[in-house]
């Protein structure tokens, strides 16, 4: 089966650059992104590159080139799924914040929303890909409300799901390590495996594009994630044992993945994972192996999230004690707000419960994020519902200027790793600081040696000299 029109739901930090991908490797495909959110769309369809609603390096230049020719954004749902062959779910999967469930299992609302869409729209067969994060066996659920339209279409569920991180999206997108491709093993099933491996097949080596039952692709997906956030938790507890003994958890991580066995990537110590994926993944598994009253296996998982909450306190913390047992009243500089540098994404920011700690303890937060807009920091600290929104815009300002974001300040805590901290002229920074000037480093990319020379004193996340 030929390929010809695609038809993407969501136009999230997955379906936008997913597809805008997929549309610059596949001209002769007409790839449509529809949302219910009509100023998304309207921002992806903004002429000036620069506005579209995700930041990806490289992204505006894909889109620039693909947009208008075979790439479309639209709000004309039903159309666009009406005129596809191949409709992928690309729709947010939140954690469940109410019911069964809640705070735990993944929330299908929007997914089966979509399942019903299809299934009411569609007068021809069609293959529905899920490319949205799911819970292992969703497709069954999805088949059984397509397979009730009562009009005769046949539809070929997929699971296809995403594996690329955000900051190096079109990187990833354009030369991923594989392509998970999971189907049912009948006739039609490998067809509808055949024509989305021939999409992918317009750029990844066919060694790259992985085919599996759908189950195994659907449970990849949550144990990919859970495997890589597990390190970074593996990590971030040593570092908090290399504090006190006086190791340096930077030269350990180089140390254990030196050894192929274990390998250097993800070795990051930090004040904590944060993204949308991460601890909605672990936490829709850890429900999942209960479902099945696999407690032992619920528990191993649910650790790496414990251990995550307790560096991100954990730094917040140090900065108290540090800066002698109270900061009320005390001007503490953020430097970052995006949960990873290169992104303008702030979803579970370990930035946002440090300084939900920190306020707590009426600091006054003084935010510069290079990408992150105002709005944007102050619904995440609404959101959690600590105190009312005029509190916090009272007690955090948000800077658009790191010199001026630190001036008479007392610490400066870094909670993203952006590039462009490490070369900021820090002796101006602490001639306009209070006395003594702290810096507390949770991401270990800044020279503590040179900043001490200055006069600094530095904490580092991990370094117990
Ligand atoms: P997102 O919130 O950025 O985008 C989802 C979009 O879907 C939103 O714009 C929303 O308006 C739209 N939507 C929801 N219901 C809809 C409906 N019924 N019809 C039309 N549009 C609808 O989410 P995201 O980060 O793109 O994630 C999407 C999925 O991909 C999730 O399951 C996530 O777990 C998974 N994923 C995310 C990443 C990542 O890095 N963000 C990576 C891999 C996988
Ligand atoms: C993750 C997965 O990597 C990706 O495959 C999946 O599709 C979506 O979830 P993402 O959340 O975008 O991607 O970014 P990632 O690079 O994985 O970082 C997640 C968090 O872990 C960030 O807060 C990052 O700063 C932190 N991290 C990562 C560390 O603290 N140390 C590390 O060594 C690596």
């Amino acid at each position: 089966m030929n390929i010809k029109n695609i038809c993407c739901i969501g136009a999230g930090y997955v379906g936008g650059p997913t597809m805008a991908v997929v549309a610059q490797k596949c001209p002769h495909i007409k790839v449509t992104i529809v949302d219910i959110n009509a100023s998304r769309i309207a921002a992806w369809n903004n002429q000036d590159l620069s506005k579209l609603p995700v930041f990806e390096p490289g992204l505006d230049k894909i889109v620039g080139e693909a947009r208008g020719r075979n790439l479309f954004f639209s709000t004309d749902i039903d159309q666009a799924i009406d005129e596809a062959d191949m409709i992928f779910m690309s729709v947010n999967t939140p954690t469940k914040t109410y019911g069964k469930g809640k705070g735990m299992a993944a929330d299908l609302k929007y997914i089966e929303l979509c399942a019903r869409q299809i299934a009411r729209v569609s007068k021809s067969d069609k293959i529905v890909v899920e490319k949205s994060t799911l819970p292992v066996r969703t497709a069954s659920a999805i088949k059984n409300i397509l397979e009730h339209t009562g009009n005769g279409v046949k539809f070929q569920i997929l699971s296809n799901p995403e594996f690329l991180a955000e900051g190096t999206a079109v990187q990833d997108l354009l030369n991923p390590d594989r392509v998970l491709i999971g189907g049912d093993t009948t006739d039609a099933g490998q067809k509808a495996i055949q024509a989305l491996v021939d999409v992918y097949a317009n750029w990844v080596p066919k060694e790259r594009i992985l085919t599996t039952n759908v189950w195994s692709s659907e449970l990849s997906k949550l144990t990919a994630n859970a495997f890589l956030a597990q390190r970074v938790s593996s990590i971030n507890a040593l570092s908090q044992l290399c504090e006190k003994s006086g190791a340096d958890v930077h030269e350990v991580s180089k140390a254990i993945g030196m050894d192929s066995r274990i390998g250097s990537k993800f070795l990051k110590a930090s004040v904590g994972f944060g993204g949308s994926c991460f601890q909605k993944d672990i936490l829709n598994l850890v429900y999942i192996a209960k479902t099945y009253g696999l407690n032992e296996v619920a528990d191993y998982w649910e650790q790496v999230i414990l251990m995550n909450e307790h560096q991100k306190n954990r730094f917040s913390d140090n900065i108290v004690t540090t800066l002698y047992n109270t900061v009320s009243g005390k001007k503490i500089t953020f430097l970052g707000w995006a949960f990873k540098k290169d992104t303008n994404d702030t979803r579970e920011s370990p930035a946002i419960q440090v300084a939900d700690n920190l306020l707590s303890e009426r600091a006054h937060i003084s935010v510069y994020d290079p990408k992150v807009v105002e709005e944007r920091i102050y619904a995440d600290l609404d959101y959690l519902n600590t105190r009312s929104s005029e509190e916090n815009r009272a007690l955090l300002q948000v800077s658009n200027d790191p010199y001026t974001a630190s001036k008479a300040s007392h610490a400066i805590a870094v909670l993203t790793e952006w590039d462009e901290f490490k070369t900021y002229d820090w002796q101006k920074i602490y001639d306009q600081m209070q006395k003594p000037a702290f810096v507390f480093d949770g991401r270990g990319i800044l020279d503590t040696k040179a900043l001490e020379k200055i006069g600094f004193v530095c904490y580092k996340i991990g370094s117990g000299s």
